[in-house]
């Protein structure tokens, strides 16, 4: 008889020196290694931190190719977020050097070849965020591993510039923007190149983020640089017709950012910028962000994508047929709107404050300012029509969210879908009403 415990420890043993590892990585600036991680019976993960995607970004520039490196990289520790604002808006974290992307790619019986590839662009208003994510107790928000394991794909997420550094723009050539576009380009054109290597197939790349991540994964499929490099997307919260993504006179926050750094306007704004140490440049790009049913917040969020002439040629409603050959699924939650709601309308938020049925019309004023009158009470009268002669307080607080969250998420959303159903010849799938925001 075969004594139990050691049949297990033999087990164990055998499946430690068997254990599926790349080993040693070969990419294209250089060998890279990094954690191998045993999850279960003959199921193993290798985790790679911190490669280098690009260099260390100029300010204000594109991204630029990495010099490459000599010996072994050791990929085993996330890299510090691009620099942005504390949550506060108070003080700044992280470092101008964080052009750096995660691999989690897991392991059967054997060493994975030709798995899909999913690509995280994380969220955050072009402000704020990071790669990983946030952190509770070493659990890392965006860590890819659960998707890895559970889908049998490879996850990789990304950094890119954010706030000022990211996405200022004089809305010229002398300070054209998007900085953080082309920093997330730059990474799936490195997976692109580089996922063949790591056992991934680089003809099935998923691109896919929240929020603002699902504005730039938008953004992604519309310029005409990313032809071929990948063939799906998916947008959650987030396309680029959204009303916080694109903003089309970005010369005023330019020009509020000079004022705040004791930098003239005139011709000489963009060489005074440049000389501005990081850190005081993303300060100077904080927001307010107290926002009244008159001013909502929605029209604040002045660091945004630019209609540049280059990474974006045209309105992204023109730039469609780039997207053709990308299949793509784009989603809201229900309450989606309700964050931007809650600062325009706060007493929305407050069982013990009445909201003024006022405080609904300004919001829609607002929002349908360039319909006149007529465009507001016709929204009115469709937000309303529901309501009897005498609307509960909830249902008025209720009717303010919904109007947040089809304007500022619901509406672009189905109107990315339609213009990429008339466009693609793929599938076009389109969903919502499933789940409520949690945050
Ligand atoms: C990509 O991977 C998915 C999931 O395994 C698979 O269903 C799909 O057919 C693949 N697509 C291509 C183009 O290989």
């Amino acid at each position: 008889m075969v004594n139990l415990g050691v049949l297990v420890v033999v087990t164990l043993f055998w499946e430690t020196i068997n254990a599926a590892t790349l080993g040693v990585v070969y990419t294209e600036g250089g060998m890279v290694e990094g954690t191998n991680i045993r999850l279960g019976f003959r199921r193993h993960m290798d985790v790679f931190k911190g490669i280098p995607f690009a260099d260390i970004p100029g300010r204000f520039e594109k991204p630029k190719r990495h010099p490459g490196w000599d010996g072994i990289l050791k990929a085993t520790e996330f890299r510090k977020r691009c620099l942005q604002v504390n949550l506060l808006m108070t003080s700044t974290r992280g470092s101008e050097d964080c052009l750096y992307l995660n691999i989690w790619v897991p392991h059967g019986r054997s060493v994975s070849a030709d798995l899909p590839v999913m690509v995280w662009i994380f969220g955050g208003g072009f402000l704020a965020g990071g790669s990983m994510g946030a952190n509770f107790l070493s659990n890392y928000l965006y860590s890819g591993q659960e998707i890895a394991d559970r889908g049998d794909v490879i996850v990789v997420t990304l950094g890119y510039r954010v706030g000022t550094l990211g996405f200022l723009s004089t809305g010229d050539a002398s300070l054209p923007g998007n900085y953080g576009l082309w920093d997330q380009h730059t990474a799936i054109a490195w997976v692109h190149r580089n996922i063949r290597s790591f056992g991934g197939d680089p003809d099935n790349i998923t691109v896919f983020g929240e929020s603002a991540g699902g504005a730039s994964v938008s953004f992604q499929t519309l310029t005409p640089h990313n032809k071929g490099l990948f063939k799906r997307a998916i947008s959650q919260s987030g396309v680029a017709l959204c009303p916080w993504a694109v903003n089309r006179n970005p010369r005023r926050f330019a020009e509020e950012v000079a004022i705040k750094l004791n930098c003239p306007t005139d011709d000489r704004m963009v060489a005074c910028l440049k000389m501005t140490d990081p850190a005081s440049l993303t300060l100077a790009g904080s927001l307010s962000l107290s926002g009244s049913p008159d001013n909502p917040i929605v029209y604040k969020l002045a660091l945004a994508a630019t209609i540049d002439g280059d990474f974006l040629p045209d309105e992204p409603s023109k730039l469609f047929h780039n997207a053709a050959n990308v299949d793509y699924i784009a989603g809201i939650n229900n309450m989606d709107g309700h964050l931007f709601t809650g600062l325009d309308v706060p007493s929305i938020n407050s069982p013990l404050v009445d909201t003024a049925v006022e405080d609904m019309r300004r919001l829609l004023g607002s929002y349908t300012k360039e319909k006149g009158k007529a465009g507001l009470d016709n929204a009115f009268t469709t937000y309303t029509s529901t309501w009897g002669t005498n609307p509960s307080q909830q249902t008025i607080k209720k009717t303010i969210v919904e109007i947040g969250t089809d304007y500022i998420f619901l509406v672009p959303t189905q109107a990315a879908l339609y213009l990429h159903a008339a466009n693609a010849t793929p599938t076009v799938w389109l969903a919502w009403g499933g789940l409520t925001r949690a945050g």
